[in-house]
């Protein structure tokens, strides 16, 4: 094997390996070391503001001349239901009164949501190499704007159905998001059931319907999940969690320390946090939100709800009382700077596959 060149072709990168985005997680160190090191690194920005987009990517170009990535979340902005998030501060103020978490009700009326739409313009103007999304599609005007500044877009599906939609759409890649993925699931299509295919059954089946690159994720995490993606018919990887415990990664002190500790059982999907299906290590907020019984208000306004509480949770190196977004094979994750984990994965691949000369 030697490395499908679709995408370091399309990307002028070296590897077909992207850094996942990560929000909360990823700073700009990682993805400067990712560039560096021949891979694509990507940015997550989605719902912030658009002079804190700007920022980052400023912060990202002043360590690295390289093409990197930025990620948006695509979805659209809800109504709120006071009925609902007014049960839903009850229940968080308890919890917070109890376990001292620094929870303040919020005005909900309050609530600014940033949406994708706010970002564009600088992507265009700050001539950004590829764009990622997840939780939707772009709306028509948003495509042709990207596509006319020449910036490659990539999508995330987690079922056919939506990799259909994607490619109909005139999206140039498609990231197929197994069920093993940390962080949170890309679907936007289907809620209930929500889908929930292996990496391994759902890149073939996305690979044999669409035409476009497929770029697998999910549970990768070494030299043999690679190639199995490779070998399923993917032509890149992305990769998450696998960097949870490195340097570059923002998560805190007490969640890299558990890593290592925990196993392939230890996550779930949960919608306590955010109000959107994601996988994290199970914690007793996650226990203490299911045994509520509450209706959780929908994505992003349960994101904002719980917002100060995580903040406070993290800045007190509270794990039970934060989101831990990992995946299946999150107990992999080495605690090396980023560039040595790319390097190895690198070297792994390449080991199994001697390189032409
Ligand atoms: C902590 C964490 C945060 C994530 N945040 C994002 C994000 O902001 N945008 C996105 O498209 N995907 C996000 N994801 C999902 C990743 O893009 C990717 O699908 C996933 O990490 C791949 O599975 P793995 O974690 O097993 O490598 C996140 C994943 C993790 C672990």
């Amino acid at each position: 094997m030697t490395w499908d060149q679709t995408i370091p072709v399309r990307l002028n990168i070296q590897y077909p390996i992207i850094q996942a985005p990560m929000l909360g997680i990823t700073t700009p160190g990682m993805v400067v070391a990712i560039a560096e090191a021949g891979g694509l690194g990507s940015l997550p920005v989605g719902g912030l503001s658009p002079e804190t987009t700007l920022q980052l990517i400023r912060k990202v170009k002043a360590g690295t001349g390289k093409p990197f990535a930025v990620n948006l979340f695509t979805h659209d902005i809800p109504a709120i239901d006071i009925n609902e998030t007014d049960a839903m501060q009850d229940f968080l103020e308890a919890l917070s009164d109890e376990h001292y978490l620094g929870y303040e009700r919020q005005d909900v009326a309050g609530f600014k949501f940033h949406t994708y739409k706010e970002q564009i313009e600088i992507l265009v103007r700050e001539n950004i190499t590829a764009v990622s999304f997840t939780f939707g599609i772009p709306d028509d005007e948003s495509i042709a704007q990207l596509k006319s500044a020449g910036i490659l877009l990539i999508g995330t599906a987690t079922s056919v159905k939506e990799a259909l939609l994607l490619e109909s759409k005139g999206i140039d890649m498609i990231v197929a998001q197994g069920i093993e993925a940390g962080g949170h699931r890309g679907s936007f299509l289907d809620d209930e059931p929500l889908p929930q295919v292996g990496t391994l059954a759902l890149v073939p089946q996305i690979c044999d319907r669409v035409t476009i690159p497929v770029i697998a994720a999910g549970g990768i995490y070494n030299g043999v999940t690679i190639r199995a993606a490779f070998v399923l018919g993917a032509v890149g990887v992305q990769i998450g969690s696998a960097f949870l415990a490195s340097p570059e990664s923002s998560a805190i002190p007490a969640f890299k320390t558990a890593l290592p500790g925990s196993t392939e059982t230890d996550s779930e999907l949960t919608r306590a946090f955010s109000g959107r299906w994601a996988r994290g290590l199970r914690n007793s907020f996650m226990e203490a939100m299911a045994n509520s019984g509450l209706q959780i208000p929908v994505y992003p306004v349960q994101n904002s709800l719980t917002g100060k509480l995580r903040a406070y949770a993290q800045q007190k190196d509270k794990m039970q009382f934060t989101s831990l977004w990992a995946g299946q094979a999150a107990a992999q994750a080495k605690p090396w700077p980023a560039a040595d984990i790319f390097n190895d994965l690198v070297r792994q691949v390449e080991a199994a596959y001697p390189q032409p000369a």
